[in-house]
């Protein structure tokens, strides 16, 4: 990596200036000899359901497997529908199809890239049971038309919160909105662990006693399980990280606005599409995704300037093989798979100079020139 290179996402820089702090809990917990769950998760799950305006707050290992503890806490199962969005990570449908349902896939809107409620709306039968709506890139989801459409249907809605800590939709963060929200503390996102990481947050009493007992083999007594369950117990080692960051998330969620503002400013009247949030929304800035209609020619340019940028998502999830039997074609979900060949992430960290920012809107700037 020449000096001068500007990374899409710079972890060192961001968490460097934790390094004491966090191996001073790691070293706790190793001292401890309590690895799994215990103090520093149960005070993270309080610090982060705090956070985000809700009640309860199930720390797992992994933004998957809350998402998974969704669907089977929702008891969905064959024969039943789940909607989400086609343009996402493949968790967001993994989820339906653990539990042996069909995921069913709205499109999207151009905008904000997150699930459009009419496409949902359309997509409603007899079968569905929920709805995932995806918080992509940290911009919330229209959840007044979702949970609209879930009141009139009687159905859950699940939110998919992975790229979207601290998110606000109409003053309201994500977490305090839909029935169940899924987050990952996956080393990229907004609030990172050092390993794999997630949490679901809920207000029900009941989906939290029983999320927990779930996510510890099914029980509630040691070796008397109830029913099936699973291993999807948060590490003590991570508790004690996300313990040591959660308090700065705040700042970097600031930090990451303001360097969103700035690129709008900066990149106002070249041919790109910026991002914009939707009104009554406030973003985190997960990524700052702008579409170009030549998209694969612009990235191979900024690479030559001395710009990455990282393109999530090359192919929508309707059209990937595993879901081949689903029965979706090239063409059944337009908008997504314009995303699919538009979208490209812009460097985008708390930590990114304006100096940085600089270079890459001037080699924008070159390029288009
Ligand atoms: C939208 C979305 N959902 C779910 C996940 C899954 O999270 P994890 O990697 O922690 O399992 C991710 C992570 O990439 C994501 O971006």
């Amino acid at each position: 990596m020449s000096q001068s290179f500007v990374p899409p996402l710079d972890l060192q820089s961001l968490l460097s200036p934790h390094r004491e702090a966090i191996a001073e809990a790691v070293s706790e917990v190793i001292a401890s000899c309590g690895y799994i769950l215990g103090p520093k998760v149960e005070a993270f799950e309080q610090a982060f359901a705090a956070y985000c305006e809700a009640p309860h707050c199930i720390g797992v290992n992994s933004g998957t497997s809350a998402l998974h503890l969704a669907t089977r806490l929702l008891d969905i199962g064959p024969g039943d529908e789940v909607i989400t969005t086609p343009y996402t990570f493949a968790s967001s449908a993994w989820c339906v199809s653990y539990q042996g349902a069909t995921p069913v896939f709205a499109d999207i809107d151009p905008a904000t890239f997150c699930l459009d409620p009419a496409a949902v709306e359309a997509a409603i039968t007899p079968r569905t049971k929920a709805i995932v709506a995806v918080h992509l890139y940290g911009h919330p989801c229209e959840m007044d038309a979702l949970k609209a459409i879930c009141d009139k249907h009687g159905l859950a809605l699940i939110e998919d919160a992975a790229q979207a800590h601290g998110a606000r939709y109409k003053g309201k963060r994500v977490g305090s909105l839909g029935n169940m929200t899924c987050f990952s503390f996956y080393p990229t996102k907004n609030l990172p662990c050092a390993g794999e990481g997630g949490a679901l947050v809920t207000d029900s009493d009941e989906l939290d006693s029983h999320g927990r007992a779930l996510r510890n083999h099914g029980s509630i007594e040691r070796y008397f399980h109830h029913e099936v369950g699973y291993n999807y117990r948060m590490e003590a080692l991570q508790g004690a990280v996300l313990g040591v960051l959660l308090p700065h998330l705040e700042g970097w969620t600031q930090a990451r606005q303001r360097i969103a503002h700035r690129y709008h400013e900066l990149l106002d009247g070249l041919p790109l599409e910026l991002p914009r949030e939707a009104e009554g929304c406030e973003s985190v800035y997960h990524l700052y995704t702008v579409r170009a209609p030549e998209r694969d020619k612009l990235i191979a340019n900024l690479k030559e300037q001395g710009v990455g940028t990282s393109n999530h998502y090359p192919r929508a999830m309707h059209l990937q093989p595993c879901y081949e039997g689903l029965g979706y074609k090239e063409g059944s979900m337009p908008v997504a798979e314009k995303a699919a060949q538009q979208a490209v992430n812009l460097p985008m960290f708390p930590t990114m100079t304006d100096e940085q920012q600089d270079r890459v809107c001037a080699a924008l700037r070159a390029y288009f020139r």
